[in-house]
């Protein structure tokens, strides 16, 4: 893993986007893995400024996003297809067809969710997968269990993702019990990972996906397996792997 701690949110985000901007470049046809939260926003918002300055093209780029809210519609503002629309989309030349967002409206989960895979590996995987994590160590929305789910699945969520998450809603209740996430395979399949994090409450979770024992009590941890992860937090997020004295490139 290559590591870097950045000043802040705004700092951590731009090199997030530099480094999503500089795989664009390099492969204009590239697969991105996408993920939604308060992370990848700063990022996004600086991908949107290269475009509309002429520095980026997103017109051949492929995305697949790592997970939605059962039984939320896309238009439903808390849903990830509408934040993926709203925060990046939008906003940039990326052919409408070749985004894909988990259907949180599915009739039909299991196939869905087997479609998904398949379309995923259809790809050739995933070039670079943006993730961030939860407070619990989750990503995309793999919460802590007994085992590493490999393929594409339905996910109860975690009382405390749905604590972490009713910010963003009315109320409590309001937020879905459950949503469909990507499974370790397709994210582990990825050629290159960039996981982000801001903000202390992440501190753990960045240690325990860094350093931490490789187990699905702490989903993140899995990343260690991988040969090509680069971890970007702001120094809050980075202040226990400092505390650790694990090293880092920046
Ligand atoms: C959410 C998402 C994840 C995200 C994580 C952290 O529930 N499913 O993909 O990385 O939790 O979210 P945030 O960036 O808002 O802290």
């Amino acid at each position: 893993m290559r590591i870097y701690i950045e000043k802040d949110y705004d700092a951590m985000s731009r090199r997030a986007a530099t480094v999503i901007a500089g795989e664009i470049l390099h492969n204009p046809a590239c697969v991105l893995g996408l993920a939604t939260g308060s992370t990848p926003e700063g990022a996004y918002k600086y991908l949107v400024d290269w475009h509309k300055q002429g520095l980026l093209s997103f017109k051949d780029v492929l995305s697949v996003n790592l997970d939605e809210y059962v039984g939320l519609a896309p238009s439903h503002d808390q849903s990830y297809r509408y934040f993926m629309q709203s925060n990046l989309f939008d906003h940039v030349d990326i052919v409408p067809e070749n985004t894909r967002v988990p259907d949180g409206l599915t009739k039909a989960p299991a196939a869905f969710c087997a479609d998904y895979d398949a379309y995923i590996r259809s790809l050739g995987y995933v070039d670079m997968q943006l993730l961030g994590i939860g407070r619990n160590g989750h990503i995309g929305f793999n919460e802590p269990g007994d085992c590493f789910v490999k393929e594409t699945h339905v996910v109860d969520l975690a009382e405390s993702t749905i604590d972490a998450n009713a910010r963003f809603f009315a109320s409590r209740d309001d937020v879905p019990k459950q949503a469909i996430s990507m499974g370790m395979g397709a994210i582990m399949g990825a050629k290159k990972i960039l996981l982000a994090a801001s903000g202390e409450e992440k501190a753990d979770a960045i240690l325990g996906a860094v350093t931490g024992t490789i187990s699905p009590r702490c989903p993140g941890s899995i990343l260690q397996l991988h040969p090509n992860v680069v971890v970007i937090v702001d120094e809050a997020a980075g202040s226990k792997l400092r505390a650790a004295g694990v090293s880092v490139c920046g």
